[in-house]
């Protein structure tokens, strides 16, 4: 949510922050900025939209010269929270004196009282956004050194911020910190590059110092200064990215979404490879931290998540059920941190997120480390916040996801937690033969989903004849059901389609009114305990003269006969079928999306990495 991009080096800084801020750009879009120093001064573009009509800006408004001859700037992707995504509201934002430019991720949250004391003062505010408040702050508190100025001035910040700000009075450096909000810090040879994730680092440098909450740091081309808000020096270790340019960009697919829906079996090779243990029939997930006499002893797991992390923990809640025994929950991250959840040190709580940035699924593991239960994370992003909050965990190894609508996390997200499941069954239900079928249907998740994805012309037929519908249901039982809500969250969120999830059953408790000849629904119903009865549901909504796209089982005629279209995927364990059931639906909301026109990696008012409550 937002980028922000730093860079100092000998030259060469706006089109080295124009290519970080696209490649940022999955993080916020409505409007950008950039800030460089030139001659002791600031000098400021800005425009509403995306990336491009800022290149464009700055290049007509700024001479060639100064691209090549600035070596110092910062720059930021937004995505709105207080103020439209105006030109005015864009970052970076000035001080009174216009020296000092800031980009701001986060939410200052008394922004309104900081802001009546300044004007009180005689400041004047143009935008209407928390950060220019920041930056007239850190004006104010500036007595000749920037640093202790933007520690004063942070000091005095309640909320949530990663931040980058530059001074024309020091022009060789650049003083970033965070709380909440990301910080990266590359360390290149002769240049040094800030962000707020990664993918802006990765083309410069593998070498990376990542900031923790209440660290600021002085960053020059050479040297990188970290201590804490009290100026006390802290030690952070250098570490290696171990990422490769290329996987940030799109590779020949039109879209990042086909691109990361195509990487899924090699993606889920590395989720599972050397995971499973084929002798044992279990499961070898070192980070959990857990021994095997510990996990008998569990009481509960609890999933803590948000948006497709949190359908994916709902497959998880099956999953623990039915091969471990265990009783198992779900909570939206933002809600279990608002009411009492009843934890205990038998509770083994699971923090479910892709970024391992989303805020509330950060608050959310914050109030369970507190109330002593036994708390571990399951994060793609290696480094990301909540992977080290919770200090252990395992993480996905599906690669950067780009594309604002999530679908390789997913997938890899279910498969760990089949063998988390795994693991804990064996400890506590079941014997190693029982253990290894499961093991081995695991196993061959990459290759199921591989066959989906061998069908992308087919769905894409299918998919012509949904385009100009404006309403769909999904339904789904058992397992299937979370499949079905994000069947319906990929639909509406790239095509902008009205969809709804629902368990197939409580279709009748209501949503069936809204049916009408040639509404679509969409059934997930492959094999499995509750298939009959989905068909049974199909067969109400058939009555009703909907129209029906079946995600059905290879060869069962009997499924695809009460359906209009259908997309069969292979016979698979009822929980892993989940997996190619989804890709199945992800493809179908692509081409959806794609056939209408849609911006499909970066979706109207979204925005990757939700870093606001
Ligand atoms: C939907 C989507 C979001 C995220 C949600 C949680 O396609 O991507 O619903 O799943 O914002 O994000 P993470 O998994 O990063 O915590």
């Amino acid at each position: 949510m937002c980028g922000i991009v730093g860079y100092l080096g000998k030259a060469n800084a706006a089109s080295v922050l124009i290519s970080g801020l696209k490649r940022l750009e999955y993080r916020g879009y409505d409007s950008a900025g950039l800030a460089l120093i030139d001659n002791e001064q600031i000098l400021v573009s800005k425009a509403a939209g995306k990336v491009a009509n800022l290149n464009e800006r700055a290049h007509t408004n700024w001479d060639p010269e100064l691209f090549e001859r600035a070596a110092t700037g910062i720059a930021h992707t937004r995505w709105a929270t207080h103020g439209p995504p105006t030109e005015v509201n864009a970052h970076p934002h000035l001080d009174q004196t216009g020296d000092i430019a800031l980009v701001h991720n986060g939410i200052i949250e008394n922004y309104r009282a900081l802001r009546a004391r300044l004007e009180g003062k005689g400041h004047h505010f143009a935008s209407e956004t928390d950060t220019e408040v920041l930056a007239h702050l850190i004006g104010d508190c500036d007595n000749g050194d920037l640093f202790q100025a933007v520690c004063d001035a942070l000091s005095q910040v309640e909320g949530t911020f990663g931040v980058a700000v530059i001074s024309s009075r020091e022009p060789d450096k650049i003083i970033t910190a965070r709380r909440g909000s990301p910080i990266v810090i590359g360390i290149g040879d002769g240049e040094a590059i800030i962000a707020s994730d990664a993918s802006a680092i990765v083309a410069h440098t593998q070498r990376v110092i990542y900031l923790d909450d209440n660290d600021i740091a002085i960053v020059t081309a050479d040297s990188v200064d970290v201590r804490d808000l009290n100026n006390i020096p802290v030690t952070r270790e250098i570490a290696e990215l171990g990422l490769d340019a290329g996987a940030t960009e799109k590779g020949g697919f039109e879209h990042f979404m086909l691109k990361e829906i195509h990487e899924q079996p090699e993606a889920l090779s590395n989720a599972i490879r050397g995971r499973l243990d084929l002798h044992l029939g279990s499961s070898v997930l070192a980070g959990m931290g857990t021994s095997q006499r510990e996990l008998a002893e569990l009481g509960r797991v609890v999933m803590v998540a948000c948006g497709t992390s949190l359908h994916a923990s709902m497959v998880g809640e099956y999953a623990f059920e039915d091969l471990a025994d265990i009783h198992a929950e779900v909570q939206q991250a933002a809600e279990f941190r608002y009411r009492n959840p009843i934890l205990g040190n038998r509770d083994f709580v699971i923090a479910i997120s892709q970024s391992g940035e989303t805020a509330d699924t950060l608050a959310a593991v914050k109030e369970a480390q507190q109330k002593g239960a036994f708390v571990m994370s399951l994060v793609n992003v290696v480094g990301s916040t909540i992977a080290r909050e919770t200090g252990r965990g395992v993480y996905l190894h599906a690669g950067p996801e780009i594309s604002v609508a999530s679908t390789k996390a997913f997938t890899c997200q279910v498969s760990v937690l089949l063998m988390m499941a795994l693991k804990l069954g064996r400890g506590r239900r079941f014997s190693r033969e029982e253990g290894l079928k499961i093991a081995r249907e695991i196993e061959i998740i990459p290759e199921l989903v591989a066959q989906v994805i061998r069908k992308n012309d087919l769905i894409a037929e299918i998919a012509e004849g949904y385009v100009k519908d404006e309403h769909a249901f999904f339904i789904g039982r058992g397992p299937m059901y979370p499949v079905a809500l994000e069947g319906a969250l990929k639909l509406k969120e790239i095509s902008y389609i009205h969809a709804e999830g629902y368990h197939a059953a409580e279709l009748k408790h209501g949503p069936i009114a809204l049916l009408q000849p040639g509404t679509p629904v969409i059934a997930v119903a492959c094999e499995g305990p509750a298939k009959d009865k989905t068909l049974g549901n199909v067969e109400e909504c058939r009555a009703r003269g909907a129209k029906i796209l079946g995600i059905v089982t290879e060869g069962d005629t009997e499924a695809e006969e009460v359906m209009d279209d259908f997309i069969s995927v292979p016979r698979a364990h009822p929980l892993v079928a989940t997996i190619p059931a989804v890709v199945a639906l992800q493809l179908f909301s692509y081409h959806v999306a794609r056939l209408r026109g849609c911006e499909i990696d970066q979706p109207r008012n979204l925005a990757k990495s939700v870093t606001v409550e």
